[in-house]
């Protein structure tokens, strides 16, 4: 029984009736301070600020049903007994699937905060309780719990807030859990509690500790608790459990009082307030928060200044506004405002995982915080619109970590621009990661004209790992530091293009015996893990080609416009451009190989620190020849077809360096990622994109989800190739709809002007997404949909940022070229609204733009052109090709940075 959630405004405020008749459905609350929570219905959820640092016992999806991490919200009403007011109890599970005890439950969540309201019509008590993070520089949860009487007498109630506080690190959970609760002191104070224990044992060694995390409360007079119950296993008595504690069921009164101190259990923060009388339609309010702070006193009386109602009303105001704001940079609207308001939730999303990294919520069960080489890359597309200030630094920051092999440092510190030596010998290469820093940089290069932004110089990263991890540098030591060095010590550092084209290169050289770049230890999908030595990645190596013919026209324009005749490169490099020296047979594998192991031979521990000037116009030559020959590489010799005349792109090699694509005795195998990179880079032509479609819809379209999977049923453990054959098919990497790869279909199908075809891969995603009775998830795009249509690792997914640069510069057809403002919609007509209108507000060149598309004779694509274009009501003279206009910077940089702009654009009935 569900209804799903509908919006309440326009600001991606949502309601729904019985949320907790949902399993796995959680919600986020965080902010920049680095506090991290998850919050259900029934306020299951675990909170925390690192792997080491977790507020209350780490919990995955599967643990949500039970109460282990639950904040609790307990009453005792005279003369009826407990009630749990986050519905979190025994009894009230017991009555969960009576509809005539069933307790009525809605909740109401925004800009990040959430808010369950549940009623018992039996003991005549409701309860609202709003938890929200701050926006500001606390690591805090705050929670108000409002109890009304809405029965027809008075009632006395006894109220006693319970947060279990684990604090410790996520490694403990299995590992010495019982005694590192031994390590816990806890001091109950006139607030409420505060945990610290005595050391932490985790991989950093044996530490004392300082951290504390405290539970702290008041009622809305500011009344401070009487005292608390801090030992976990007293508060549930003997045989008692967190959803039916003996102290609350058996109403007892023997709290500890501020001053005591316990040491060595399991701590919770049960405080017990004084009882209350509540006349009928009377209510009472308690706020708790819950936080991790340095020690016991840095930041308390911070946290305690907000622990008001008033405070706690203006905090939450003013984070709202705070997300608002931020969130409110770029906004779309169209004839449907759910799509509208389900894309905020969208735009919330990189924010989110630059926040939590791909781990910390409860499907993210994985790893220790951060994000990986690619998403690191991939979330700048989508902050890199809406965190326009910090944009550049950013990436100035993540070149850092490319090593002078064309790989990267694959664990990456807190700070911007922290890359760390992997200190577990795995020593991974993935060969889609040389790919992503170009296209992200593109696109920033395009939004901003800042060419000058190639021409900065940064260090590379240095370890132990040298030549794409296959060999060691023996002479690197710790004590070397992590910067690459010249023969004379000093750090090494070349320009930004330098460091793009070294992963460029690289990988153009290192082939396998398709002459394919080698997969190496995955691509993007990470779970094709298995073909080593063997496995070649076509997808990637169509992704390749279309940055080397990117890469050459950069140059051209670098050269025609900025002047720049000539480019510095370290000597050593200068042999990956070979067509410049003494060229290679690029139809030559190991003529390839043994070029790259010439150039690996010179940097294995420093370099030279010699720098060659080369020709700009021969090095951009050097990069179109070796994008063209990938490119007629792949036509040649990639395709598939089946008999009945359908033809795509073959995406990989197995490691017994056999095609995986195509027909095969066990019936037609496709992936979808093997057709993604051909059409986005414009490899496949206009026919064998048609052509790639068609049989995407064949194979990988799946009727009873309505959308596009992975890849179809291998039907075999395909252990040369990849774990995700592990995976039952249908979910994550093995043939889910997996939302990322979906959505940079879609991107690819609209920048090649499929756009009724990638409108409906769009609208797929958007659909199956959405489909509450299914997905079970909040609004937003998932990881992936698994078989059953559930929604799955939600909120933390590169596919936000990609749905996010799809709708601005494809869809709504507004973006950067070479700093210029464009104009060039590919709106469906049943996109605009009843007056033919859509609109997007972005920022752009620092300035907020509003864009405005009138069509008002309700043309589709393909019908429409751009007749004429205002700005600020004041008509541009520009050259309004059919399709697209061009604003030039110049003028909107005369714009007053501190308004909106309005750039109005008339569409009409193309001309025969
Ligand atoms: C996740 C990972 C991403 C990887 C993908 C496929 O995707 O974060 O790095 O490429 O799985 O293995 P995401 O969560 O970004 O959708």
């Amino acid at each position: 029984m569900s209804t799903g959630w509908n919006f309440t405004d326009q600001m991606g405020t949502f309601r729904m009736e019985a949320p907790h008749r949902n399993s796995h459905l959680y919600f986020p609350l965080a902010n920049e301070a680095g506090m991290m929570s998850a919050v259900t219905p029934a306020l299951h959820g675990d909170i925390k600020t690192g792997q080491n640092t977790f507020f209350s016992t780490p919990v995955s999806a599967d643990d949500l049903h039970n109460t282990k991490s639950n904040r609790n919200f307990w009453i005792y009403i005279e003369g009826k007994g407990a009630w749990s007011a986050a519905g979190a109890s025994a009894l009230q599970h017991s009555e969960l699937f009576n509809k005539d005890t069933e307790e009525k439950v809605t909740l109401r969540a925004g800009f990040l905060w959430h808010k369950v309201i549940r009623e018992n019509e039996r003991l005549g008590v409701k309860a609202e309780i709003t938890s929200f993070v701050p926006a500001n520089q606390y690591r805090v949860e705050l929670m108000k719990v409002a109890v009304s009487n809405t029965g027809a007498a008075e009632i006395r109630v006894t109220p006693t807030a319970a947060i279990p506080v684990y604090a410790r690190s996520a490694e403990s959970l299995r590992d010495h859990r019982n005694v590192t609760s031994l390590l816990h002191r806890v001091y109950v104070v006139k607030e409420g509690i505060e945990v610290q224990p005595a050391m932490t044992f985790d991989e950093r060694g044996h530490k004392v500790n300082r951290i504390s995390y405290n539970v702290y409360g008041t009622d809305d007079a500011g009344k401070l608790p009487l005292g608390a119950f801090p030992v976990a296993e007293e508060y549930m008595g003997e045989g008692g459990s967190l959803e039916w504690p003996e102290t609350i069921a058996a109403n007892r009164r023997e709290f500890c009082l501020p001053g005591q101190e316990i040491e060595g259990y399991e701590a919770i923060g049960a405080l017990r307030f004084d009882d209350c009388r509540l006349l009928p339609g009377e209510s009472k309010s308690y706020i708790i928060a819950m936080s991790v702070t340095e020690d016991r006193n840095t930041d308390k009386s911070g946290i305690l200044g907000f622990l008001n109602m008033a405070g706690f009303e203006a905090l939450l105001k003013k984070t709202q506004e705070y997300w608002e704001e931020k969130l409110g940079r770029i906004s779309f609207k169209s004839s449907d405002d759910k799509f509208d308001g389900w894309m905020k939730w969208v735009s919330l999303q990189p924010i989110l995982r630059r926040i939590y990294g791909c781990s910390f919520l409860p499907h993210h069960d994985y790893g220790k915080g951060g994000r990986g080489w690619r998403d690191l890359w991939q979330d700048c597309l989508a902050l890199l619109l809406m965190e326009t200030d910090t944009v550049r630094a950013q990436l100035w920051n993540n070149y850092g970590g490319v090593r002078l092999d064309g790989t990267n440092a694959t664990i990456i510190g807190k700070e911007p621009g922290e890359f760390i030596a992997d200190r577990n010998n795995i020593s991974r290469v993935w060969s889609d990661h040389g790919a992503w820093p170009f296209f992200t940089t593109l696109l920033y290069l395009n939004q901003s004209g800042d060419m000058d932004f190639l021409f900065e110089k940064q260090a590379y990263f240095k370890d132990r790992l040298i030549a794409r991890s296959t060999g060691i540098d023996e002479d690197w030591t710790a004590g070397y530091g992590n910067r690459q060095k010249c023969d004379n010590g000093e750090v090494y550092t070349g320009t930004i293009l330098e460091h793009i084209l070294l992963q460029n290169l690289t990988a153009f050289f290192n082939v396998g015996e398709h002459n394919n770049i080698r997969m190496e230890n995955a691509d993007w999908n990470d779970a094709l893990d298995m073909a080593a030595q063997k496995g070649e990645t076509v997808a990637f190596t169509a992704f390749y080609a279309g940055n080397l013919l990117e890469l050459g026209k950069l140059l051209k324009k670098v050269r025609e416009e900025r002047g720049r005749d000539r480019i510095e490169v370290a000597a050593e490099i200068a042999v990956l451009l070979d067509t410049l020296s003494q060229s290679i047979s690029y139809d030559s594998p190991a003529e390839k190989q043994e070029l790259l192991s010439r150039y690996y031979k010179t940097c294995r521990h420093n370099i030279s620190g010699q720098k060659v000037l080369l020709d700009t116009a021969r090095v951009s030559e050097d990069l179109n020849t070796k994008g063209r020959w990938l490119s007629q590489h792949i036509a040649d010799n990639e395709l598939v077809k089946t008999p009945e005349g359908l033809e795509w792109f073959n995406g990989y090699y197995d490691n017994r360096g056999l095609q995986v694509e195509g027909v095969r005795p066990e019936g037609v195998r496709m992936t979808l990622t093997g057709q993604v990179f051909p059409i986005m880079m414009g490899i496949a032509s206009k026919h064998q994109t048609g052509s790639t479609i068609k049989a995407v819809d064949r194979y990988l379209f799946d009727r009873k989800l309505g959308s596009y999977r992975l890849n179809n049923n291998f039907n075999e453990l395909k252990l040369d190739l990849g774990r995700c054959f592990g995976f039952a098919f249908g979910h994550k990497e093995n043939g889910a709809v997996f939302s990322h790869m979906t959505i940079m279909y879609a991107f690819a199908l609209y920048r090649q002007d499929f756009v009724q075809e990638g409108y409906q891969v769009l609208k797929s995603l958007y659909n199956i997404s959405t489909d509450f009775d299914r997905a079970r998830i909040y609004p937003g795009i998932p990881e992936y949909i698994n078989e059953r249509g559930r929604g799955m690792y939600h909120y933390l997914t590169g596919s936000a940022s990609w749905l996010m640069l799809l709708m601005l510069t494809e869809v709504y057809g507004v973006g950067g070229n070479a700093g210029k403002l464009y104009i060039r919609p590919k709106l469906k007509a049943g996109q605009f609204d009843g007056t033919g209108t859509a609109s997007v507000k972005t920022v752009f060149a620092d300035r907020t733009v509003r864009l405005v598309y009138r069509n008002r004779q309700h043309l589709d694509y393909g019908e429409y052109s751009v007749k004429s274009i205002t700005l600020d009501g004041l008509r541009l003279d520009l050259d309004l090709d059919p399709c697209q206009a061009e604003i030039d910077r110049a003028a909107v940089l005369k714009l007053d940075r501190n308004m909106e702009h309005l750039i109005e654009v008339e569409l009409g009935a193309k001309k025969p």
